[in-house]
């Protein structure tokens, strides 16, 4: 299986993703580390360890990271996912606390003692990841691959033109996407596209198993946009998504392209410029640099091939 390690900062979907990857057996989850995002940290700490209790995974270790973006102040997302950061559904607390080191030590620690080289699947903002790659760049060598969800070809999230993960922390987003790590950005034009339908999200919430009845109340929490299906009680895996596309790298289509990440103050912050025009024949600017960094950006999602996945 392959060596994974998910820094999240759950969030509902998140949370999506924890329950599915701890659960395939294609994966091996080596450590989850915690950073700002959704909500504080304390409370993405908190959410993460009672989703791997209720997914049967209480020996997973989960470190806690960065309270705040490198630059900024944090900026909370509660009236997205709730005040607790988790639709306040009314998780219980955990029962085991986070390892006693942080989430910077957790991440070079594993990566390093892994016999494979490691997927790391960021599915928040880039903040421990960047502290990472700063001050232990030799991890790099056993870094199989970053598959993260962040950023947008086309329309943002936070911004009109940025998505949350990015614009809450672009500095580190701009860290890792000239690290020299060969990198997947799974963004917002195929996060929202991958929905489960109403009649599957009644299925979960009605199951038996504790993590399964878990995915399906957080799916009811997460209706899909009227753009993508008219059915109401769709939920979007959101997060998820990215686990699938390591799981089944062919259920998204990826061209290898420029991004850079806008630094400016002012409206463009956060922006991630994915450069196209080479798919229009401009092939000479297909050259990355160290400014400009080619990444695998996808275009493009098999729905009912990730839902599938999602639901097997
Ligand atoms: C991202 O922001 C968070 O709200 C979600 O968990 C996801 O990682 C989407 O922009
Ligand atoms: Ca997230």
């Amino acid at each position: 299986s392959i060596p994974v390690i998910i820094d999240c900062d759950t969030g509902v979907d998140d949370a999506l993703a924890l329950l599915f990857a701890v659960r395939h057996p294609g994966l091996d989850v080596r450590a989850v580390t915690c950073v700002a995002g959704n909500t504080d940290v304390d409370g993405v700490v908190r959410n993460t360890l009672t989703v791997l209790e209720q997914a049967g995974a209480p020996e997973i270790p989960v470190a806690r990271g960065a309270g705040r973006p490198l630059i900024e102040p944090a900026r909370s997302a509660r009236h997205v996912h709730g005040e607790d950061g988790m639709g306040d559904i009314g998780l219980p607390a955990p029962r085991r606390a986070p390892v006693d080191v942080d989430a910077v030590t957790l991440l070079r620690r594993e990566i390093l003692a892994s016999p494979r080289p490691v997927t790391l699947i960021p599915t928040a903002p880039l903040t421990n990841i960047a502290l990472l790659l700063r001050s232990h760049p030799e991890v790099t060598r056993n870094i199989e691959r970053i598959v993260f969800m962040g950023g947008a070809v086309a329309c943002g999230n936070a911004t009109p033109v940025a998505e949350f993960n990015i614009w809450h922390d672009p500095e580190a987003a701009a860290i890792l996407l000239t690290a020299g790590v060969p990198l997947t950005m799974y963004g917002l034009d195929v996060f929202q596209q991958v929905v489960v339908d109403g009649t599957d999200v009644r299925r979960l919430r009605a199951s038996a198993d504790p993590g399964t009845r878990l995915a399906g109340e957080l799916l009811a929490h997460r209706p899909a946009a009227p753009d993508i299906t008219p059915d109401p009680e769709a939920g979007g895996i959101g997060d998820a998504g990215a686990v699938c596309a390591v799981v089944d790298p062919a259920g998204i289509t990826t061209s290898l392209l420029p991004v850079e990440v806008s630094l400016a103050p002012g409206p463009t912050r956060g922006q991630t410029i994915v450069d196209r025009r080479l798919r229009h024949g401009e092939s000479e600017l297909h050259t990355g640099t160290s400014e400009r960094p080619l990444v695998d950006v996808a275009l493009d999602v098999d729905v009912a091939r990730f839902v599938k996945l999602y639901l097997t």
